[in-house]
């Protein structure tokens, strides 16, 4: 019996606003959907992964901050969502703490993936990473097969590219040599400006294969989603955005891992 797979993707970006918890959090869905166990963790204090799944606050008792500070174990803290093949382990506000509260504890950087290693049952376990390159990014990576990185199409996008790279490669060659990338994914595109043509041509022709056939167009229904606690893909299933995210979902089920730029 050949042991099971389970693909470990942290969604990054150390920009703010790109479309990072719409991606994990729609994508950890539409996988859902098409039969896939999924674990969605949310990592950021902003806990908007949590909230946009609809996971009540009363029914929270352990987060992935208890994971990284308290010791405490993944099956401890999941919770069930509205989807039956899909589980949370939610955020706190706490999070924001980390940093410094394990800024002397030896093997920081390995507690997300040591927690993780007795729970791989699970097909795909996405994990919502906060807008910054600190220990919590870095928890991420070291615990992960590879990243999908959610990219705007502005000016700058690209320049902040640099930073999540050099990340990337400093994670790869110090703590987890086997960290890929699954693929760039660009959001919020509206094909009739020419500013978002311009930079997806440029992010293409950098980074080529690894980003994905599939773009996020802005769509409003994805905030409306989320504001609602549902995922899109239940809340308005012929949406561009459902359709756009079960589409990224078929995309990472058949697209090897790239190795790292
Ligand atoms: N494709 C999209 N179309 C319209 N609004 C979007 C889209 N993707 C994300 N948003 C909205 O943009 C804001 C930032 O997205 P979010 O996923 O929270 O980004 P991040 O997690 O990177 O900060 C949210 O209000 C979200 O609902
Ligand atoms: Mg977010």
């Amino acid at each position: 019996m050949s042991a099971k797979f389970c693909h470990v993707i942290s969604v990054v970006n150390q920009k703010g606003g790109v479309g990072k918890t719409t991606t994990a959090l729609n994508l950890a869905s539409a996988l859902a959907m098409r039969g896939k166990k999924v674990l969605l963790m949310d990592l950021d204090s902003q806990c908007n992964a949590t909230t946009g799944i609809g996971v009540k606050r009363e029914l929270i008792k352990r987060t992935t901050y208890d994971i990284l500070v308290n010791g405490g174990s993944i099956g401890s803290a999941t919770l069930t969502t509205v989807l039956p093949t899909m589980w949370i382990v939610p955020g706190s506000l706490d999070l924001a703490a980390v940093d410094v509260e394990l800024a002397a504890t030896e093997g920081r950087e390995y507690i997300l993936a040591q927690a993780l290693k007795g729970h791989k049952s699970y097909d795909y376990i996405i994990i919502d990473c906060p807008p910054s390159l600190g220990l919590l990014t870095v928890n991420s990576l070291v615990a992960s097969d590879s990243v999908i990185v959610p990219v705007q199409c502005e000016f700058f996008a690209l320049e902040g590219l640099v930073n999540l790279v050099n990340t990337m490669r400093m994670v790869q060659r110090n703590l987890n040599s086997a960290l890929g990338i699954c693929g760039i994914l660009l959001t919020m595109v509206d094909s009739r400006s020419r500013l978002t043509r311009e930079v997806s041509q440029e992010i293409r022709r950098e980074f080529g294969p690894r980003v994905f056939s599939t773009t996020i167009s802005r769509n409003v229904k994805l905030p409306e989603a989320v504001s609602y606690g549902v995922p899109v893909a239940l809340y308005d299933p012929k949406s561009s955005g459902a359709i756009a995210y079960a589409s990224l979902a078929g995309e990472v089920i058949e697209k090897p891992i790239s190795a790292m730029i």
